[in-house]
């Protein structure tokens, strides 16, 4: 091969080497997708290929701390789209350090929960359409409990149970405070289901004991022992004529026991229990011991001792209490 097509074949080679390099770049930058993981600090979001609102204009920041989106923004659009043209996208994901945090909030269950047609800021009610939203300094606490500017009735009722803050003699502050749910602590936020006139609704409420109650922190103890045949048992065996927690404790003014105001005070089980059973009398009330079945209690418990060995399955052991205390109650 001669000097000079050995000169051209390296020529060819070198171009040929350009134009695939140039092509593989070209390639990447086309199939390239918006990072999800940004440097600390930033936010990050999809470049979408429109907002929901035509009209929407953000106003970037000149230098991009915050990533993205910029966090100091007016919005001409009010109302729920204002606040979905960000948070309507899957990709806002802001990253501190080595943790990532997701702020999307989905449509599609917003628009089937009971909050529908409210806006955003019904409960975000210290979020303006300006921000930085950082000036919300307890806005979760907010969240949790402007409820009661729609809902005074329960609102009401929870102010005089025990879940409610109470103020000592002197204004002393509730040393229990902390551990004390707030509206949203039970309810949750934006997936709240329909009740009224809605059986679906009122069955997935209906099945939330464990979350709403026996979370760890809460009565994870009580929900633990809620465990008799006909009532616990069979609740958790998902039936839906079991009563839930608050099938006996009242739904918001819950109260102690010992308080006579109590649904599960003594003088006021006949009425509770009655609300499923009819001809409640003393005999049968005393079957309420058995609700929590506390092992000492049931261990204490001759009816309990004698069938415990006489049976093995918990079914018959329910059965022949339930016919020692006058059989089945009618609804
Ligand atoms: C321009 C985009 C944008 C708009 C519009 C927007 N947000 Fe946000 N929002 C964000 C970002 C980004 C975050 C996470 C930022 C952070 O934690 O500092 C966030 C966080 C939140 C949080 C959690 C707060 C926290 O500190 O963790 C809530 C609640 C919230 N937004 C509600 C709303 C409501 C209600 C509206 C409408 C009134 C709204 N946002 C409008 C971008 C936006
Ligand atoms: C019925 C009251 C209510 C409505 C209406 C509501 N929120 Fe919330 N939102 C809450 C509560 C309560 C929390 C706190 C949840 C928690 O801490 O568990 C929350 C949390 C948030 C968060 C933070 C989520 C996170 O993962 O940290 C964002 C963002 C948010 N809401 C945006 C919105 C937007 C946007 C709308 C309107 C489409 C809206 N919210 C409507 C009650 C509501
Ligand atoms: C300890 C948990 C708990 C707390 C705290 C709580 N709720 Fe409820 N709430 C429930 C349960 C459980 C139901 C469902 C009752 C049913 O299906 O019979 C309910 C039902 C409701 C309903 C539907 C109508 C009704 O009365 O049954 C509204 C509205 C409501 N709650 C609002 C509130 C508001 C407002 C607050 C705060 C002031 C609040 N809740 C605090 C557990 C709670
Ligand atoms: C801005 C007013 C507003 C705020 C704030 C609000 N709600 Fe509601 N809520 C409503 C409306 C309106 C309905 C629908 C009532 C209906 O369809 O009959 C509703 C329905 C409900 C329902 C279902 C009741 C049923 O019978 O179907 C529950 C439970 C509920 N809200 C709890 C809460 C809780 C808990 C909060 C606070 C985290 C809250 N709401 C905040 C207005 C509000
Ligand atoms: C069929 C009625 C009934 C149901 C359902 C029920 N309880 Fe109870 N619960 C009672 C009675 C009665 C007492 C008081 C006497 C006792 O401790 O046995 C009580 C006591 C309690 C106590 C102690 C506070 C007090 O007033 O003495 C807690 C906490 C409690 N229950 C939580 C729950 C939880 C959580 C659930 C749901 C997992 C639940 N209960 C379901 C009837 C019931
Ligand atoms: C929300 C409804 C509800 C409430 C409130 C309720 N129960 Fe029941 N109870 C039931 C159901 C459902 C059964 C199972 C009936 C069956 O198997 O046919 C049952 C069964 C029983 C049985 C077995 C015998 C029978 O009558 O079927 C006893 C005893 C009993 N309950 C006692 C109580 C006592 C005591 C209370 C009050 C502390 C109470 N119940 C509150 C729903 C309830």
């Amino acid at each position: 091969m001669s000097p000079r097509t050995r000169r051209r074949l390296s020529v060819a080679a070198i171009a040929l080497t350009v134009l695939v390099v140039v092509f593989v770049a070209g390639v990447a930058l086309f199939v390239e997708r918006p990072s999800t993981t940004v440097a600390a600090d930033t936010v990050t979001t999809a470049s979408k290929p429109a907002t929901p609102t035509a009209s929407f204009v953000p106003t970037i920041a000149p230098v991009p701390p915050t990533g993205g989106y910029a966090l100091d923004f007016t919005l001409p659009t009010f109302g729920k789209s204002g606040c979905m043209v960000c948070h309507g996208d899957p990709q806002l994901t802001i990253v501190r350090g080595d943790q990532s945090h997701n702020y999307w909030i989905d449509q599609k269950i917003v628009d089937a929960s009971a909050h529908a047609k409210i806006q955003c800021t019904g409960c975000h009610i210290d979020f303006a359409y300006t921000s930085p939203h950082k000036d919300a300094a307890d806005w979760r606490r907010v969240a949790k409990e402007s409820c009661k500017n729609c809902h005074p009735d329960q609102f009401r009722d929870y102010s005089l149970g025990s879940h409610s803050e109470k103020v000592g003699p002197g204004h002393t502050p509730d040393p229990k405070a902390a551990n004390k749910p707030l509206c949203g602590d039970c309810h949750g936020s934006h997936a709240m289901p329909k009740l009224k006139n809605n059986p679906a609704g009122k069955a997935a409420e209906h099945a939330l004991s464990q979350q709403m109650c026996g979370s760890p922190g809460c009565h994870a103890d009580y929900w633990a022992n809620y465990n008799d045949y006909y009532h616990g048992a069979a609740y958790k065996r998902g039936a839906t004529d079991a009563p839930a927690c608050w099938g006996c404790h009242e739904t918001h003014a819950t109260r102690n026991h010992k308080d006579s105001l109590a649904y599960t005070n003594d003088s006021q089980l006949a009425s509770t229990c009655g609300r499923c059973h009819e001809d409640v009398g003393e005999g049968y009330l005393t079957y309420t011991k058995l609700i929590h079945s506390k092992q000492q209690t049931l261990d204490g418990n001759p009816v309990y001792s004698t069938v415990k060995s006489a049976r093995t399955g918990m079914s018959g052991l329910g059965e022949t209490i339930g016919s020692l205390f006058g059989g089945r109650g009618g609804k």
